[in-house]
């Protein structure tokens, strides 16, 4: 299992500083926290990690493996899965459709097969079926199984975008605001689930508004303002600090979504 280092890293677009000179760290089986105010640059970090922007400077190491500047498939297949704040599903395909997706973008060696309708690939398509249906088990979703996505309750499709991100099996999943939408009681089911993960041995990169979500379930927790850490530590710790109080829990309560 490899931790997740990132290291004075900095994103500039244009003359817009959307991160300054951040370093954090994602250990396997622990759940970190990140907050901060809208524009802090929370998803832009992801968006560095996972090889969807470039890094001006610093840098990203997973493991061994420096993924500084590594597109975003070889991050994938270093075992680094993410969810997008802005849900993004097949929407006229079905929930297990959507989630099998996320398994043949690890084993596309087998598609080719599939196309050509070959047996083996039935049988895989079979295997994976299955598989799908096991994580819909685990996010309590089989009940939807055959639904369409985009005929989902919100709160539904976040699941389906986390379960697609860990059909890849990946060692460390970082979750852009997860709960966002969803009621305290969908929120706590998703709760136990991160602890399931972290469990395993994953470790889990938690962005979020929700503190009290946060504080509940974060070993650690790291807080961005304006592109620069402001502080880290125990939740305890930096739900008391001053910066953080005036930066963030003094700013009025966002809206959902973004
Ligand atoms: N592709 C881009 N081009 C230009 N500026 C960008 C781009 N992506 C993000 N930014 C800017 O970088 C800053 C950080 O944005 P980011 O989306 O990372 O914030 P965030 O912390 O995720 O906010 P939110 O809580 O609203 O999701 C903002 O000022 C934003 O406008
Ligand atoms: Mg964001």
């Amino acid at each position: 299992m490899n931790t997740l280092v990132i290291d004075h890293l900095s994103k500039h677009f244009g003359g817009v500083a959307a991160l300054s000179d951040v370093s954090m760290q994602v250990p396997p089986g622990r759940i970190v926290g990140l907050i901060g105010p809208n524009g802090a640059g929370k998803t832009t970090l992801i968006n560095l990690i996972t090889g969807l922007l470039t890094v001006s400077s610093g840098r990203i190491r997973f493991g061994d493996l420096d993924v500084t500047h590594a597109p975003a498939h070889v991050v994938a297949r270093a075992g680094l899965a993410r969810t997008f704040q802005n849900i993004r599903l097949l929407t006229e395909a079905s929930v297990v459709d959507n989630v099998m997706i996320g398994f043949y973008r690890r084993e596309h060696s087998s598609s080719l097969a599939s196309l050509l309708g070959l047996r083996s690939a039935h049988r895989e398509t079979r295997e994976i079926r299955d598989r799908a249906l096991a994580l819909l088990d685990r996010f309590e979703m089989r009940h939807l199984a055959d639904e369409e996505a985009g005929s989902l309750a919100y709160g539904h499709q976040r699941r389906v975008e986390m379960m697609r991100a860990m059909a890849s099996d990946p060692s460390t999943v970082l979750f852009d605001e997860p709960v966002a939408g969803m009621n305290d009681v969908e929120a706590g089911q998703l709760g136990d689930i991160f602890r399931g993960l972290a469990l395993e041995g994953r470790g889990v990169l938690l962005i979020e508004h929700n503190i009290r979500f946060v504080t509940r379930l974060c070993d650690h927790v790291y807080v961005l303002d304006s592109g620069r850490l402001i502080a880290e530590g125990t939740p305890a710790e930096v739900t008391s600090h001053p910066d953080v109080i005036t930066a963030y829990l003094g700013q009025p309560r966002r809206k959902e979504g973004g």
